[in-house]
């Protein structure tokens, strides 16, 4: 359970108020439940992670995924409203996360959802996975849109300019693999436990982030792709293996951070320039990452950059970016029908 201190902002959209929103998130392995106030003030998120269950496969099994998220979604939402104060009868609107992600994983909080909206008779409103990154960035200060947003997680690496609390654009993504998928790609050749990313992240601690210069892949605008990169890591990792070469597995963990911090940076100032905007937030499980956070913070001051960066346990899956995500919705008077879908492969915007 998280209580922090809302973070008002100074500009209040039409028809804010204090709605209580209870937020569900079931897209990947975590199955998680929120309680938040007016949009910010998170009462409650709680978190049933199912990495220990995935990690001997090395990855998320999705069947296992699901079946997790039926076995406990019960238990986590009543541990929300109970952490929260408040019951089922308080609660204004219900907001689920209804993709992009595993499909089978999406429908069990969103038949979760929609029973507890019906039984209720309160409103129920899809959110999307990435826009509710981003509002993590609500949670924990006074950030307004319009800004620019660096989404890096393990299924999406996206530039995304955010124009209003309901509207976004989708201004660049990755070709090939998301940051995060390269990170535990990289992880996995190096024999780390998954996920990957936080095991490179401690890694790199201790190794020369410039023992290996690995490839930078910059394409033309605002696109990403980090397939050679991961591939220049398990190549690299081959030779040198059998060359004996004295560089350690901290030095490539760092090397290969460096490489994949030093694109996401350069692109984030580019689109930066091309958009006009000041303010830039990091959103998705990377953006937990020491190296991105440093270097984001270093660019930004260097460029004249206001930053926000969200607090670590709102970087990876949550459900009260779910519910922030759904109070701007709410309060915008959208409303979906029972007939709301998963959409496993959706885009924000
Ligand atoms: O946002 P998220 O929880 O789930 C998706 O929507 O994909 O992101 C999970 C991803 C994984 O690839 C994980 O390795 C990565 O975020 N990640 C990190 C760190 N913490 C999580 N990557 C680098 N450094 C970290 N500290
Ligand atoms: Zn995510």
């Amino acid at each position: 359970m998280t209580t922090i201190e809302s973070g008002a902002p100074e500009r209040l959209p039409a028809g804010a108020d204090f709605k209580l929103v209870l937020g569900i998130e079931t897209s990947c392995d975590e199955t998680s439940a929120s309680v938040v106030q007016g949009g910010r003030e998170v009462l409650s998120n709680v978190i049933s992670s199912q990495i220990d269950i995935h990690r001997p496969f090395g990855g998320v099994v999705p069947e296992i995924a699901a079946r997790k998220h039926i076995e406990r979604i019960g238990a986590v939402v009543d541990e929300a409203l109970a952490v929260a104060g408040c019951q089922l009868t308080d609660i204004d609107a219900y907001a689920v996360a209804n993709g992009p992600g595993l499909v089978g994983a999406l429908l069990v909080g969103l038949s979760y959802a929609k029973a507890l909206a019906f039984a209720q008779a309160k409103p129920l409103i899809g959110v999307n996975h990435i826009e509710g990154h981003i509002c993590a960035n609500y949670l924990n200060g006074g950030i307004e849109p319009p800004f620019l947003s660096l989404v890096v997680s393990g299924g999406h690496t996206l530039l995304i300019a955010v124009r209003d609390y309901n509207q976004y654009e989708v201004l660049g993504g990755t070709r090939d693999d998301a940051a995060g998928e390269a990170f535990d790609k990289a992880a996995r050749a190096l024999g780390l436990p998954y996920p990957g990313g936080p095991a490179i992240d401690r890694l790199s601690r201790e190794g020369d982030a410039n023992a290996v210069r690995f490839p930078r892949t910059k394409l033309e605008g605002l696109d990403f792709s980090f397939s050679g990169l991961k591939s220049a890591v398990i190549q690299y990792l081959e030779r040198e293996r059998k060359a004996n070469s004295g560089i350690s597995d901290a030095d490539m963990a760092a090397s290969f951070q460096k490489a994949a911090v030093d694109v996401l940076i350069d692109r984030m100032l580019l689109a930066v320039e091309r958009t006009g905007y000041k303010t830039v937030a990091l959103a998705g499980g990377v953006a937990a990452n020491r190296a991105l956070r440093e270097a984001a913070e270093v660019a930004c001051i260097e460029n004249n950059l206001e930053l926000r960066l969200p607090a670590l346990e709102y970087c990876t899956d949550n459900a009260a970016m779910v519910a922030c995500r759904g109070y701007y919705s709410l309060i915008a008077g959208k409303r979906d029908g029972y007939d709301l879908n998963a959409h496993p492969a959706r885009m924000a915007g």
